[in-house]
């Protein structure tokens, strides 16, 4: 079967290759295997071929936060799927044809789901949800929230989740062109990163109080979204698209306005509950996707011995969604 391996850190495309490998082999007791349909690469997967993430496996690490498969075995004890169900993967290392895992890790998605989507399931859309739901109590019936990446997947999760829960949202971008298809997901305002951002919000929401302020880019932009929400408000950090570091927030927005700063990665989050709060957190978003509530764009799809090039397209800036590979043929 086919893997991707990593026998060095660096420049994802260079480093990342498709190698041939013994197959997982049955699953012992309670075990599932599966195939994997398809994965996408997201900006944390980049950041682990550089070597810049939080793991750092040994050689040879296969990269992969995420994946949707369909379970072709399931050891001795496993009784809540079975051959033929579509899986995600609680755990790493996905960017394979197939997978051997505990049980406990395969979660259950709905058949008739649609695959693409279904494969970017297990991360980005409770990010967004939890984002909304776990750092400050964002009043419901119209209260607001910014935040900038509003075209990544997560932005675009965040608007249709913020929507659903009858938020409103400040959507900041760095390109202009996104404005139309972000309006339709329902974003109420949309603005372009850069000077004057908070003059400019308190124009386009007629001084709102906004409590939350969610950022995905670090450095600098940090600073222009702290300065955005209301006093006492909260900014999250949760991402770094700029790679500039540290989250920089003025002292005025820090001492007189009383600003707090936190941070927000999922694992943590989760791991605050249980594993059947989990599994329901799972399968509400799954009915999202279900009932097209919400759904991430997808810019290309490739297969697994295309990985150079598909490490490529995920770091291209202006993508108009996701890059995924597809490692047991199209989908
Ligand atoms: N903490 C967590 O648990 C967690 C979980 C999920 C995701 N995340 C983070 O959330 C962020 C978004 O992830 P995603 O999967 O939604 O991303 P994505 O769909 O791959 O989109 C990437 C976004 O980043 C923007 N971008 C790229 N380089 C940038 C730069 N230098 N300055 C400003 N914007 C830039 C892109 O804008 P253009 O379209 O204009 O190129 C695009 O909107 C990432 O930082 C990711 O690591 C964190």
């Amino acid at each position: 079967m086919k893997r991707i391996e990593l026998n060095a850190y660096g420049v994802p495309e260079d480093v990342a290759v498709c190698a041939e490998v013994p197959d997982v082999g049955a699953p012992e007791v309670g075990e599932v295997v599966f195939d994997v349909i398809a994965f996408p690469i997201n900006p944390a997967d980049i950041s682990f071929c550089r070597g810049g993430y939080r793991i750092k496996p040994p050689f040879p690490a296969t990269p992969g936060a995420e994946c949707v498969g369909r379970v072709s075995a399931a050891g001795a004890g496993v009784t809540h799927v079975k051959p033929g169900d579509l899986v995600i993967n609680l755990q790493r290392e996905n960017w394979a044809q197939r997978r051997r895992v505990k049980g406990a890790d395969a979660i259950r998605v709905p058949t008739g789901v649609d695959l693409r989507q279904a494969a970017m399931l297990r991360i980005n859309p409770p990010t967004a949800l939890l984002l909304l739901t776990d750092i400050v109590d964002v009043p419901a019936g119209g209260g607001w929230v910014i935040q900038n990446v509003a075209n990544s997947a997560v932005g675009r999760l965040v608007i249709s989740i913020a929507k659903r829960r009858g938020l409103r949202t400040v959507n900041v971008v760095r390109r202009a062109d996104v404005f139309d298809e972000l309006k339709a997901l329902g974003a109420d305002v949309l603005l372009l990163d850069g000077p004057d951002l908070a003059a400019r919000v308190k124009e386009a929401t007629g001084g709102a109080n906004i409590p939350l302020g969610l950022d995905a880019v670090s450095g600098a932009a940090t600073a222009r979204i702290a300065a955005c929400v209301s006093d006492g408000g909260t900014v999250c950090t949760y991402g770094a698209m700029s790679g500039e570091g540290p989250q920089a927030m003025t002292v005025a927005d820090l001492i007189y306005r009383g600003v707090t700063q936190t941070g927000f990665m999922l694992g943590r989050f989760l791991a605050k509950r249980s594993a059947a709060e989990i599994e329901k957190i799972y399968a509400e978003l799954a009915a999202g996707l279900m009932d097209g509530t919400f759904s991430a764009p997808v810019d290309h799809v490739y297969a697994i011995e295309d990985i150079r090039a598909a490490l490529i397209r995920a770091q291209e800036g202006g993508r108009d969604g996701k890059v995924l590979v597809a490692p047991n043929g199209p989908i």
